[in-house]
């Protein structure tokens, strides 16, 4: 199993280092090949998204991918920028879903400004779609604004679209993740979209009812978006797996993000058709934190622990990782992001160490 090991600027290095060794640690026949990407990237070679770093990504199982950005950058033309590396590799994979979990640790007291009792134990997984929506959907642009509406004013639109296919694909992807998550059978979907004010919205609800006949198992709802914003910060633990589009779930998967209060310990995937995904922390960069060994290295570990159940199946590695993880949490080991009274403060490497002990143990 080939994995393309990107690690970015800012932490990325630093937090990428972490994950190979616990990649290592496993002992599978993993053949990692490491290239630049990002900011780093364009220092070297002149571009954020190089050919030869692209030809690896398209010929790995999966792509293993630390963050990129930097303030430096900043003023390079748009398809120069960092960030751009993430757009290139998105479409050149075909990566459709987003999978966000939102997970509170249940030794972590810091964290959400909630009740602890709300989140505690939360274990929730948002399901983006990530192609298509009011984000692509053409015709868009500026034009003046219609006769006599606000004088020497112009106006701008958008258009949401969705297609059947594409709602039918991130509907199975979600079906699957709530069986994936539940034993192999079982668990709910919720599907959230405003079908009481849109089209897009009808027809995605139409689609996602279509395609629940084939998971009987799975327990299916319908959520408006206004509503799934509130219950999200009211009772949390009430979903499982969430489903909606690309807009909507920009937006509810940062919330959720927020309910567990560290952003240096969510992962996330992206997959693509083949279930060929890229996997990376839901954090950036943090240029301002780089260098100095204090970033969280959980995000990427546990990103690479996505990235053995989804696109490697071996969902027994990921369990192992993941079981690790809460070993050193429970033993007290905290980076300073996620620091409180009464634990133990390491740095970004120490914390590494600490899980790939557990994972031996
Ligand atoms: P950020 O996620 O990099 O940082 C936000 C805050 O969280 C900072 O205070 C940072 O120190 C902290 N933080 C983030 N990850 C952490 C970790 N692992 N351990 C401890 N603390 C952590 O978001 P920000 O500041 O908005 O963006 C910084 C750069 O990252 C920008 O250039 C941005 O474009 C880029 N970015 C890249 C992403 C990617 O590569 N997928 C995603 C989001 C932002
Ligand atoms: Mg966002």
């Amino acid at each position: 199993m080939k994995i393309a090991i990107l690690p970015g600027d800012g932490i990325g290095p630093e937090i990428m280092a972490e994950a190979v060794k616990v990649l290592n640690a496993l002992e599978l026949p993993l053949e990692l090949a490491s290239a630049p990407v990002g900011g780093a990237a364009y220092a070297a070679s002149g571009h954020p998204l190089p050919e030869a770093t692209l030809a690896l990504a398209r010929e790995a199982d999966a792509v293993l991918f630390g963050a990129v950005g930097d303030w430096k950058y900043d003023q390079l033309p748009r398809h120069l920028r960092p960030e751009q590396a993430i757009l290139g590799l998105r479409q050149a994979l075909g990566l459709f879903a987003n999978l966000r979990p939102a997970i509170c640790h249940a030794p972590l007291t810091h964290a959400s400004s909630l009740k602890p009792e709300l989140v505690a134990g939360l274990d929730i997984l948002i399901v983006r779609e990530l192609t298509g929506d009011i984000y692509f959907g053409q015709p868009r642009g500026r034009r003046p604004a219609p006769d006599g509406a606000f004088a020497g004013a112009d106006e701008g639109f958008d258009t949401m679209r969705y297609s059947r296919p594409e709602v039918e694909r991130i509907a199975r992807v979600a079906f699957e993740a709530a069986r994936r998550r539940n034993g192999g059978r079982g668990g709910k979907v919720t599907s959230v979209d405003k079908a009481n004010v849109l089209e897009t919205s009808q027809l995605w609800r139409e689609v996602v009812t279509e395609v629940h006949r084939d998971y009987p198992d799975v327990t299916l709802e319908h959520m408006y978006v206004d509503n799934a914003a509130m219950q999200l910060v009211k009772a949390p633990k009430n979903f499982d797996v969430i489903v909606t589009g690309n807009l909507f779930g920009d937006i509810l998967s940062d919330e959720a993000a927020m309910l567990t209060g560290s952003i240096g310990m969510l992962p996330s995937a992206s997959l693509n058709e083949r279930g060929q995904g890229l996997f990376e922390p839901s954090h950036g960069s943090a240029p301002d934190i780089a260098g100095q060994g204090i970033a969280n290295p959980l995000a990427t570990i546990l990103s690479a622990a996505m990235m053995l159940r989804y696109s490697l199946q071996r969902p027994d590695a990921a369990a192992r990782i993941e079981d690790a993880v809460r070993q050193v949490l429970a033993e007290g080991l905290r980076t300073p992001d996620i620091f409180s009274e009464g634990t133990r403060r390491v740095g970004t490497a120490e914390m590494g160490n600490a899980v790939v002990r557990a994972l031996k143990r």
